[in-house]
């Protein structure tokens, strides 16, 4: 049977069968939980209906998510490839329960899918429970044909699921599958000993705990099921073989690889290298497909040292040239189906690929000898440990992810030092970091004088401009004050937008009362808005002691502007580059506006002209900005954007342009999208691979632009006495017109020059009684000067011939000399070298011509005029 009809029935037996809502795959990069690195679990996404903290919108839900184990609790990373049935990506068959049907259900239901409906062997299959679970355990036994030998208890390890370190969690039973060829003789003693004949198929897990930071495990108010299907292996299983690799999720992948390299698949230790090259570029591609790219750090640095594992692995193949990109399409044909983000971003992909290989690609070999020599040397030491500087460097500089030499060196039966390794690269780390930029002072450097306890500071500053506000706390260093108060319509820097200025008026009890004070900045220490004053200005603290707080609204309207232009910025990239667009980050101020977002190549002068118009319309066509406050897994149900990696409360402001753009955004916007006024680009760039940045402006630094932009033109107009639409043309043209008048002149001069070489003659003086002839020459570049020098050179009869000329306003001499007194010992080399010197710089040369350069150009016509001296 093939995986996609095994994948269909799956989801319709739950469906149609069991009432089960159908829910796409959440993307592989967490929308909402950044204890999460990649979705690791189908429950995943469902995290918060487990804890309470969402209601979930239906009882029962399956799926069939996308998952990436490289990190983490769940890391699978080293058995990969190595194994026939561990991947950095697989695909996990689920169904849930929220607070509905429990353990009865589950056990009875994926027993019959799997004997009923796939009619595996029932003398294959065995049932593990949580030893001190007897519930599932009666469950299980009354399941009439499973053998009781095959239900087996087991501890923690085994049969307690917990999603991370924190989190949802509860005892599970496991169904296990027998892949060998001796049914008759099996051992039950050999499940869950990682023997590849003995194959866990499927968890089901009864959540009813929450783990908190200390470890501490409470009960929920509501008990769930949490089921988890491991896809590749079920394929393999109904399919009767005993590797994943075999199935037609991974065939395709393997044939390309041996179509490129020309090297055949080996089902044993030799085909280490497809296995790893085929599971990696799996992963890739949804990663990719959903957002992430290769860089330096957290996730984008798994991605990377993927990457570069499966590339090393391509040289085991011969691979030299980069290769990984030319597998996406097999990718795109085995899961595009199922995931159309594969399908669609395809080239995307692949451009991200092939552009990280080539990179690593020029010092993979590099390091690869490195390495040769360092395990040489550590396999002659008794430790057998690889030098911990050596596997720094070969980080460091050659770009090898550190489980990239450990994999390098286990095939050595060498080791790495991982703790030794591990302070080098925090070491340096820390160096970066000390010389990295000034920050934001933190809650711990100031004293706080705490007014008034167990109140909390809110802005609320979307709809105002001024409030009247009690002081909560305040700090004093050597050169800010630093207040919170209650309510303030004050916003603090964050999600990109700049920390609103102002003022705020201190009044009664507090000495300075009445003093108006300006507010330079608003930041976030924690949950405080704080607002930074100049200077120290509170001398009382006699309580309560309440403010008038004003921020300047024409900052305030400006960054508003920029703000929701950044949100049609980023729907327009959308909706013209694709949506492998996501943000990246971003600046919000009241100046201009910057928004870096994922994307690989340069946005051509079309397209940034196509964006910027497309939103000038959505300005003219007036939109309401509209925020509202929602559940989370709503707002982003009804495809609201967020951020990856950013944590999100339960409740999130929505801000909407209808048809147009839906952001979650606490940021403070204009009402109506014709408040921007007017929208420029005025420059696109790359900041990193695959990430690019537009700035821009709107409102009034938009029409200032137009104005000068203006001014200019019409000057040109004038100048050029041509219309406006002719100019570029006429400019263009003007260049090639003056490049050739240039050309002209320089030939032209270099002949003058040499017209009349006997001019260069007229002044004769002597050095050693021989005769000496200088002069100061007008010419444009040493080109010129050194043809005058051959001429003079071959007309005189005997002597030293120096000129001197400022060429790019460095003063330059040269020096011929005829060649009867270049043998009586005359260098014309030793000549400039002295001249060069007195003129502040140096030369050299043969000894019938040599030139020098100096700095000094005041000082070249002394040195002419004293040559004798000089010399
Ligand atoms: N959460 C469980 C697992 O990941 C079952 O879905 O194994």
């Amino acid at each position: 049977m093939d995986s996609k009809t095994i994948r269909k029935q799956f989801i319709e037996y739950f469906e149609k069968t069991l009432g089960h809502t159908v829910v796409p795959s959440a993307p592989v990069i967490p929308q909402n939980d950044p204890t999460l690195l990649f979705t690791n679990a189908g429950m995943n996404q469902f995290k918060s209906y487990f804890l309470g903290e969402t209601q979930a919108p239906f009882k029962r839900a399956v799926d069939s998510q996308k998952c990436i184990r490289v990190s983490g609790k769940h890391n699978d990373l080293e058995a990969v490839g190595r194994d026939h049935y561990h991947h950095t990506f697989f695909e996990m068959l689920g169904s849930w329960s929220f607070g509905d049907y429990y353990k009865k259900e589950a056990i009875v239901w994926a027993w019959t899918l799997f004997t009923e409906v796939w009619g595996l062997d029932p003398k294959r299959l065995y049932a593990t429970v949580y030893t001190e679970d007897d519930e599932a355990y009666e469950i299980w036994k009354n399941i009439p044909n499973l053998d009781p030998t095959h239900l087996l208890k087991s501890g923690e390890k085994d049969n307690f699921w917990s999603m991370s370190e924190t989190g949802p969690c509860g005892p599970c039973s496991e169904i296990h599958y027998y892949n060998g060829e001796d049914v008759e003789n099996q051992d039950p003693l050999k499940v869950n000993t990682d023997d590849p004949e003995y194959m866990e198929l499927w968890n089901l897990v009864f959540i009813q705990y929450n783990r908190d930071e200390n470890g501490e495990l409470h009960s929920l108010g509501q008990k769930h099921i949490d089921t988890g299907a491991g896809f590749e292996r079920i394929v393999a299983a109904i399919n009767g073989k005993t590797s994943n690799y075999d199935t037609d999720l991974f065939k395709p992948i393997i044939e390309q690889i041996e179509t490129i390299s020309d090297v055949a698949y080996d089902q044993g230790e030799n085909g280490v290298p497809h296995r790893v090259i085929a599971d990696h570029i799996r992963m890739l591609s949804v990663a990719i497909a959903d957002g992430a790219i290769p860089g330096n750090e957290g996730r984008a640095y798994v991605l990377r040292r993927i990457l570069r594992r499966a590339a090393r692995f391509g040289r085991e193949l011969n691979l030299k040239e980069p290769f990984l990109y030319r597998l996406v399409p097999a990718v795109a044909h085995v899961l595009g189906d199922v995931y159309p983000e594969i399908k669609n971003q395809r080239e995307h992909i692949q451009r991200i690929i092939r552009a990280e290989e080539e990179s690593f690609g020029n010092t993979l070999d590099k390091g690869l000898d490195l390495f040769d020599q360092i395990a040489k040397q550590a396999k002659k030491s008794a430790e057998k440990i690889l030098n911990s500087e050596d596997v720094f460097k070969l980080y460091d500089t050659f770009g090898f992810p550190v489980d990239l030499t450990r994999l390098l060196a286990e095939e050595k039966d060498l080791q790495v030092n991982e703790g030794k390794v591990n302070s080098l690269m925090e070491a340096q780390r820390e160096r970066a970091r000390a010389a990295g930029k000034f920050s934001m002072k933190s809650s711990e450097d100031l004293k706080w004088i705490v007014l008034e306890k167990d109140k909390v500071s809110k802005f609320a500053g979307y709809d105002t401009y001024k409030t009247e506000s009690l002081l909560l706390k305040y700090a004093v260093d050597d050169s800010h004050t630093y207040f919170v108060f209650e309510n303030t319509p004050f916003y603090a820097e964050s999600g990109g937008q700049v920390g609103d200025k102002g003022h705020l008026i201190l009044h009664k009890h507090s000495i300075k009362t009445g003093a108006r004070t300006n507010v330079v900045d608003t930041r976030k220490i924690g949950e405080d808005i704080v607002h930074i004053v100049e200077g120290s200005v509170l001398e009382g603290n006699t309580k309560p002691i309440t403010a008038t707080l004003e921020v300047q609204q024409s900052i305030r309207r400006d960054t508003a502007r920029n703000h929701t232009a950044t949100h049609l910025l980023h729907a327009e990239l959308r909706s013209v580059l694709g949506d492998h667009v996501h943000q990246a980050g971003s600046y919000v101020g009241p100046d201009r506006l910057r928004f870096d977002f994922t994307h690989f190549e340069k946005i051509s002068l079309e397209q940034l002209i196509d964006i910027q118009q497309r939103i000038n319309t959505r300005i003219m066509q007036n939109i309401s900005v509209d925020t509202e406050t929602k559940p989370y897994t709503e707002a982003i149900r009804d495809g609201a954007q967020s951020l990856f990696g950013e944590k999100y409360g339960d409740e999130v402001r929505v801000v909407t342009m209808k048809d147009t753009s839906q952001e979650l955004c606490g940021g403070t916007h204009v009402e109506r999208s014709g408040d921007i006024g007017l929208f420029i680009i005025v420059s696109e760039s790359s900041i990193a691979s695959g990430v690019r940045r537009i700035e821009a402006i709107s409102g009034i630094a938009a029409l200032d632009v137009l104005k000068i932009q203006q001014t200019v033109l019409s000057g040109l107009r004038k100048a050029m006495k041509h219309p406006e639409d002719e100019i570029l043309e006429k400019v263009i043209n003007m260049n090639a017109y003056v490049r050739n008048l240039e050309k002209e002149n320089s030939e032209l001069k270099s002949k003058l020059l040499t017209l009349d070489v006997d001019l260069y003659f007229q002044n004769e003086r002597k050095l050693d009684d021989k005769p000496l002839f200088v002069n100061r020459v007008d010419v444009e570049n040493m080109d010129q000067l050194k043809a005058l020098g051959d001429k003079v050179r071959e007309k005189m009869k005997s002597g030293i011939a120096v000129f001197g000329a400022v060429i790019k306003n460095t003063p330059q001499v040269l020096c011929v000399v005829t060649d009867d007194l270049v043998k009586e010992g005359i260098k014309a080399g030793n000549i400039v070298r002295t001249l060069g010197k007195a003129l502040g710089g140096g030369g050299g040369g043969k000894p019938h011509m040599a030139t020098a350069g100096g700095k000094d150009v005041r000082k070249l016509d002394e040195v002419l005029e004293n040559i004798e001296k000089y010399l």
